[in-house]
This record gives C-alpha cells, structure tokens and sequence, in this order.
C-alpha cells in the first residue's frame, strides 16, 4: 500500500472522489491549479514535488474542453508534455504514477466496447494531446498505470456540469430537451471509479492501460433520458419528460466545435480479470447519483 500520496487535480470532479476515498486513510498532498499548474516550466513543477515524499501521484487534471483544447497548443502542453514531466520526477523518487486520460484516442469507428489492446487514432487535439499524455506517462516507465474513462459524471463544481446535471436542468426549465441519439460510450461515476482505483493502490503489478467504466452501453440521449427519469421518479419537478433526439452532425460539426467519437464505449475486461470485480451497470449509477447530489438541488430536505 502506498504511504503518502499526490493528487494533483483535487479540485476536478474525478480528483475529489478519490480524495473523498483516501482521506482517513492514507497521508494525502491535495493539490490545485494554484499550487502547481501544469503550464508551468518543468523546474517551477520540480520546486513544488522535489521536496516532497510520496509513493504514489495521481493526475486527474486534464484541459478537459474539448473544443477549446482545438488548434490550441496548451492542450499538448498540460494534456501532453506535463504528465511527461511528472513521470520523470515519480520516477526519480520510485514512486507509482496513475494518470486519467480518454476514450477519445478512439476514433469511434468500432461498435463494440474498445479493448486496452484496440487501435488508438484520435480525431480531436482534445484525444491527441490524451494519447501523448498516456505516450509520455508509458514511455518514462512501463510500471506506470493510465486508466482510460469516458463520460464521467459525479458530484463536483455545479457549473461543470455532466450530462445528468445538465439534463435534469434543461428538463427543469423548458419543454424540450434535445440530446445526440447518434453516439454511444460507457459513463463513468465518479465515486464507483474511485473506489475502484482505490482498490488498484495495492496492485502494483496492474500497469500499462486500463479501461474504467460503469458497465454497460447507452446513446448520450439514453444517458440523458434516463437521467430525467430518475429525476422524475423522485418528485423532481421535471416539464419535459421525454428527449428528443439531434446528431452529433448539427451539434459539433460547425467550426469551433472538435469532431466526437460516434462510437466510444469501454471494456472492463481487463479491469475485470485483473481484479474480479465489476462497477454498477451505468444506470444504477446515475439513479445512485440522482438520489444522493442532484435532488438536493431540486427539493426542499
Ligand atoms: N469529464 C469527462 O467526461 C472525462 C471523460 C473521459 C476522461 N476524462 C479524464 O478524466 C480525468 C478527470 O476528469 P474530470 O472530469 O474529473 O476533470 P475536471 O472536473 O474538469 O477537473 C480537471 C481539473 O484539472 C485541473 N486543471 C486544469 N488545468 C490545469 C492546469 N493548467 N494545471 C493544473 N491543474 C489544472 C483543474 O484544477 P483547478 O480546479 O484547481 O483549476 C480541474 O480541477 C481527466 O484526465 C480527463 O481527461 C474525463
């Protein structure tokens, strides 16, 4: 088991679940952008980690817009060329690196869940600059670990939102609520992944990449459906109760909005085999997440 951990990311909504998780239980540096920020140059990142000790460093800090990340050289910086960095410093003090990254190294071509052993050709600067994270991360050590999500909702920063918060208040405040029918992926609660990386802490024979995800497949608009059901189910005082449906064509296909993988769901396979264990299936998850963050939002306690 590791003895002193590293969050850098503790803010974001993935880095607060595995914080929530690791406190009381394990020595925990949590930090934010504003203790170290991945544009920094690599000797004001070593100022801050050098003379710290840890066993192991999580990086759940991402430049997570995917638009903004188009055209925009600072997504290969902090995606990119600073996890690079970190796994030289982890490296130098043998500590274990996890690092996040992304189905969007898929391209979305293929139907069925995408294996750790899939082809990687990402289609957004968003995926590409993931993939040379996870380049980067491998590259300095083999006995690193990149687990790859997709679609992560959980509670964080109300104006971060994820499809379920975002759903449940377009149902909330309109008649109509349109959601893409025409892409697929495997959504990912926050707090079953974290539980689940957890439990990897004393697997250190567990590198290379591994894919993390509630179990099963759904359409974005399925995600969102199910969402407002569940909202609906616990008195939440939703005006549109059925989705409509739009194309990932009418939503991203104008300039200024990257290209998104039709197809992006994740096997857990290996995640299974190497662990025997399984996450929820996904809309068991987002019922969970309904009834124990959205409600409040929505109806008097
Ligand atoms: N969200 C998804 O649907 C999704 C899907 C697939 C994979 N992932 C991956 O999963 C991981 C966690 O995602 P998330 O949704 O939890 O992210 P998130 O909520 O967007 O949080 C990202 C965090 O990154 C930090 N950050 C951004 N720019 C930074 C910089 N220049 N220097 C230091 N920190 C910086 C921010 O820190 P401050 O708040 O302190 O500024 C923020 O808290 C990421 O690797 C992401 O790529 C996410």
């Amino acid at each position: 088991m590791p003895e002193r951990i590293v969050i850098i990311g503790a803010n974001g909504r993935l880095g607060r679940a595995i914080l929530g998780f690791c406190e009381g239980r394990f020595e925990v540096l949590p930090l934010i952008s504003a203790d170290l920020n991945l544009t920094w140059p690599e000797e004001l990142i070593r100022t801050v980690l050098e003379p710290e000790d840890f066993d192991l460093l999580l990086t759940t800090a991402a430049f997570n817009d995917v638009d903004k990340c188009e055209g925009n050289p600072v997504a290969d910086q902090i995606n990119g060329a600073a996890p690079g960095i970190l796994a030289k410093i982890c490296a130098e003090k043998n500590a274990r690196m996890i690092h996040f990254s992304t189905n969007y190294v898929f391209d979305g071509s293929k139907a069925e869940p995408y294996t750790e052993d899939d082809p990687v050709c990402p289609i957004s600067d968003y995926g590409r600059s993931k993939l040379l994270g996870e380049q980067e991360v491998l590259g300095v050590s083999e006995d690193n670990l990149v687990i790859r999500l997709s679609w992560l909702f959980g509670p964080g920063d109300e104006k971060n939102e994820a499809t379920p918060d975002w759903a449940i208040r377009q149902a909330v405040k309109s008649d109509a609520v349109c959601i893409v029918e025409d892409c697929w992926a495997s959504p990912g609660y926050t707090l079953d992944v974290a539980e689940a990386v957890i439990g990897l802490f004393e697997k250190p024979d567990v590198k290379g990449i591994l894919h993390l995800a509630n179990e099963g497949t759904c359409s974005w608009k399925e995600f969102g459906q199910h969402s407002i059901n569940c909202a609906d189910e616990l008195g939440i005082p939703v005006k549109s109760k059925t989705v409509g449906g739009t194309t990932l064509e009418s939503i991203f296909g104008h300039s200024g909005r990257a290209p998104r993988p039709v197809h992006g769901s994740l096997s857990n396979a290996r995640y299974e085999a190497l662990t025997g264990n399984r996450l929820r299936n996904w809309e068991d998850a987002v019922r969970h997440y309904v009834k124990h963050t959205v409600a409040a939002r929505y109806l008097d306690s």
